[in-house]
């Protein structure tokens, strides 16, 4: 036997050696080996990566199943611990400011740990969130109100539009343009103006939506972005375009705060003091903090926070409360009362003293989860305790909002919307079992924000529009409904969003050589005012639907004629 032929045998043995050892030391030497799970979960990320990838977003509901079947502690992967008990949160994510840790394996699932929210260690961790926390505090959030006002103004105005034309109005894609431009011209004082755009351009929205699958990914694989950003330009062009969108935006990032470094863009800190102008003079951040990619990946996280979470509520509450006429008209009565004049913006303070629209609100967000993923953190310091079991320190442990929200000892009939679990006594215990924005120190930063964009969103949008708006070809289970963990939640992926539409018109759509009109769809118009919009192509067209309209005995208040032919 030569030499070589030997040394290649040794190799291959000390490889099974080896691994045979992973698995060993991962069934039963590892320090969690005697947490209860399924034996695959312990053994390898593969199968998170099954559930996760392959079933895109879809291990929470694995969790869950093995919560069923293994009680309250389960090991979900070789190194952490999932639990679902409430109690439990004050201990796993302490408010006071203890030793506690992001893990680094999934800290990093948004492409970075350069920004707040990827923050691995505690001490860094508190450094980067003081630098812009005080943004982001109730007193800021009351004195930039008019920012988020005028932004629903301009909504409110668009929406009117639509409502006159008959057209559905997409509420994802105008929910997600409204926060867009709240929070763009929050941090730069540079308004997307994403609201002004033709249907409140849907790929804003999906720069943002897309991406929250790729997490999972990226957790598994912290390389692959840097691969994907090695490829050529005119290849992801060609292969890719919402890639290669993705790099145009992040471009716009890199010029919006470099322009903001090199002071070439004051005009923000003339009409409000912003996010980045302050991280740039704040001299307790050593310059290192201060460095361009960092404050992209910054400027990148906050945006994409601030957008998708925030219009995944307001989207499902508009829908839940349509759906529950009673709610719908509570809710109004309310409002009316607090708002008499629908027309003249009421201030934030007063919104949040409206009980029942603070109700709806909480209701929303519950059924809404927030973040859907398990936020994990890790104590380096100490063993934490829970029941009868001792979590060796520097485990990762996390839980889920899904689990808690869904809770039917606290929620009972968890799938029905139903604001007045929030009227009563029971209120302050429900609301510790509320985990939308996470908890303890590393709570989202962005709640009073939020929070400030509900109230005020839906206290406008119901006052306003309430009665004038019916929902369109919505479907609870494939619109609503969550049922893909993107770290945030997803509805279906056949989902095509939320439509609104005002249900004294109706839209027709007629191409040219088309049949100008059909019984069928005179029989769905509705009696009263009747607009009819669409692709009508010369008089003729015209004409023809009058004359047949005419037939019928309809009366034609007007006749909208668009010559722009929609795609
Ligand atoms: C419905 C709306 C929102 C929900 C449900 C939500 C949810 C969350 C959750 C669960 C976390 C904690 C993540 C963890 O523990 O790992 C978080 C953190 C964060 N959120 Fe939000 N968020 C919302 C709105 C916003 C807004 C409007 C902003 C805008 C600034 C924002 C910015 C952030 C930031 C910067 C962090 C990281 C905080 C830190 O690590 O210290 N979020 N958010
Ligand atoms: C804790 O109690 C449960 C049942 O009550 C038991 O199955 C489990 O083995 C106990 N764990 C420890 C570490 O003793």
């Amino acid at each position: 036997m030569d030499i070589s032929t030997l040394l290649m045998e040794c190799s291959l043995v000390a490889m099974m050696l080896y691994a045979a050892y992973g698995v060993i030391y991962r069934l039963y030497l590892s320090p969690i080996a005697h947490f209860p799970g399924r034996k695959l979960a312990a053994l390898t990320f593969w199968y998170e990566f099954y559930f996760d990838v392959i079933k895109r977003g879809s291990y929470v509901w694995e969790i869950q199943k093995m919560h069923e079947t293994y009680g309250p502690i389960v090991r979900i992967n070789p190194y952490e611990l999932h639990v679902a008990d409430a109690d439990f949160i004050d201990r796993l994510y302490p408010t006071v400011a203890k030793n506690v840790e992001k893990w680094s394996w999934s800290a990093g699932m948004f492409g970075s740990t350069a920004m707040t929210f990827g923050t691995v260690g505690h001490t860094l961790h508190r450094r980067r969130r003081a630098a812009f926390s005080n943004f982001f505090s109730t007193t800021s959030v009351r004195r930039l109100q008019p920012v988020i006002q005028s932004r629903i103004d301009v909504l409110c105005e668009r929406l009117s539009e639509k409502m006159d034309t008959g057209e559905p109005v997409n509420m994802v894609h105008a929910y997600s343009a409204l926060t867009q431009d709240v929070i763009t011209e929050y941090c730069f004082s540079n308004c997307r103006n994403v609201l002004e755009m033709k249907d409140f351009s849907p790929w804003y929205y999906e720069l943002v939506q897309k991406p929250s699958e790729l997490s999972h990914m990226i957790k598994q694989f912290p390389h692959m972005l840097t691969i994907l950003n090695l490829l050529p330009d005119w290849w992801v062009r060609a292969t890719n375009p919402l890639f290669s969108k993705l790099r145009a935006q992040q471009l716009e990032y890199v010029s919006q705060v470099q322009s903001i470094l090199s002071y070439h863009d004051e005009t923000g800190t003339k009409s409000h003091s912003t996010v980045f102008h302050s991280l740039r003079d704040d001299d307790g951040l050593p310059l290192s903090e201060k460095s361009l990619p960092r404050l992209v990946m910054e400027a990148q996280s906050l945006v994409g926070a601030g957008t998708l979470t925030s219009t995944h509520m307001l989207s499902m509450t508009t829908y839940h409360v349509l759906m529950n006429p009673p709610i719908l008209s509570k809710l109004m009565a309310q409002l009316e009362q607090a708002l008499p004049d629908a027309s003249t913006p009421c201030s934030l303070q007063k919104l949040e003293q409206i009980p029942y629209l603070s109700a709806v609100i909480n209701e929303g967000l519950r059924i809404s989860y927030g973040s859907i993923h398990r936020l994990q953190r890790v104590h380096p310091d100490n063993a934490l305790t829970f029941r009868n079991w001792t979590i060796p320190p520097g485990t990762p442990v996390g839980m889920s909002s899904l689990h808690m929200h869904n809770d039917p000892a606290i929620f009972p009939e968890p799938r029905r919307f139903d604001p007045s679990r929030w009227m009563g006594p029971e209120k302050e215990m429900r609301q510790r079992h509320l985990f939308n924005f996470g908890r303890g120190t590393r709570q989202c930063v962005g709640m009073n924000l939020a929070q400030a964009e509900f109230h005020m969103t839906l206290a406008t949008i119901f006052r306003k529009f309430g009665t004038k708006m019916q929902l369109y070809d919505t479907v609870r289970e494939r619109d609503v409904d969550v049922k893909h963990d993107f770290f945030v939640t997803n509805p279906s992926l056949d989902s095509r969003g939320l439509f609104l539409k005002n249900p004294s018109t109706f839209t027709l759509s007629l191409v040219e050589g088309s049949t100008v009109f059909s019984n069928s769809i005179m029989h769905a118009a509705p009696t009263g005012a009747l607009t009819l919009s669409g692709i009508v192509i010369g008089d003729v067209y015209a004409h023809q639907i009058s004359k047949q309209l005419l037939e019928q005995g309809r009366e034609i208040k007007r006749l909208l004629l668009l010559d722009s032919p929609r795609p």
